[in-house]
């Protein structure tokens, strides 16, 4: 069984090194990644991070503590977790999504409107995730 941490955060990165301080994450977080037989993407906006990570309940779970305390973000919530039927992003240690007006959206939706057709946009995000990083795959 997969278990999978879906959350968006508030970046507290200056804004004018933020997109070669978010590549220095990926690219450490990748090897890490792999090690722990966890997959997902990252998508940051310049305000916000939407993060998917799957992969064995241990595994996640060390990541979350990790990112959890991380001081690069701050108001961090969890929007979808738990066990979960398949990977999504099957093919990625962590795939990268740059920034996109629509991913800025989807992230402002969830957080101001957190009632309203919440599972709905959770998925709707996983998938616009996972569309974009396909494309930056090609
Ligand atoms: C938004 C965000 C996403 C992160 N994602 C991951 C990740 O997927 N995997 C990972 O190992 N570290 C990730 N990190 C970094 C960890 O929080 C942490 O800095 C790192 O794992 C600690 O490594 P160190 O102890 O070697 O310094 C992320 C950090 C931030 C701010």
């Amino acid at each position: 069984m997969i278990f999978r941490w879906f959350y968006i955060s508030t970046s507290r990165l200056a804004e004018d090194e933020s997109d070669e301080l978010v590549a220095d994450i990926v690219r450490d977080s990748i090897p890490r990644n792999r090690k722990l037989q966890v997959t997902g993407a990252l998508l940051f906006t310049g305000r916000h991070f939407a993060q998917y990570l799957e992969g064995p309940a241990t595994s996640v779970d060390t990541l979350q503590r990790i990112i959890l305390d991380d001081l690069r973000h701050e108001d961090i919530r969890t929007i979808a977790e738990g066990a979960y039927p398949c990977r999504r992003f099957v093919t990625w240690s962590l795939a990268y999504v740059p920034p996109a007006r629509s991913g800025e959206r989807r992230i402002e939706r969830l957080l101001t409107d957190a009632a309203r057709a919440r599972e709905d946009c959770v998925e709707a995000l996983a998938q616009f995730m996972s569309e974009s990083a396909m494309m930056g795959h090609a």
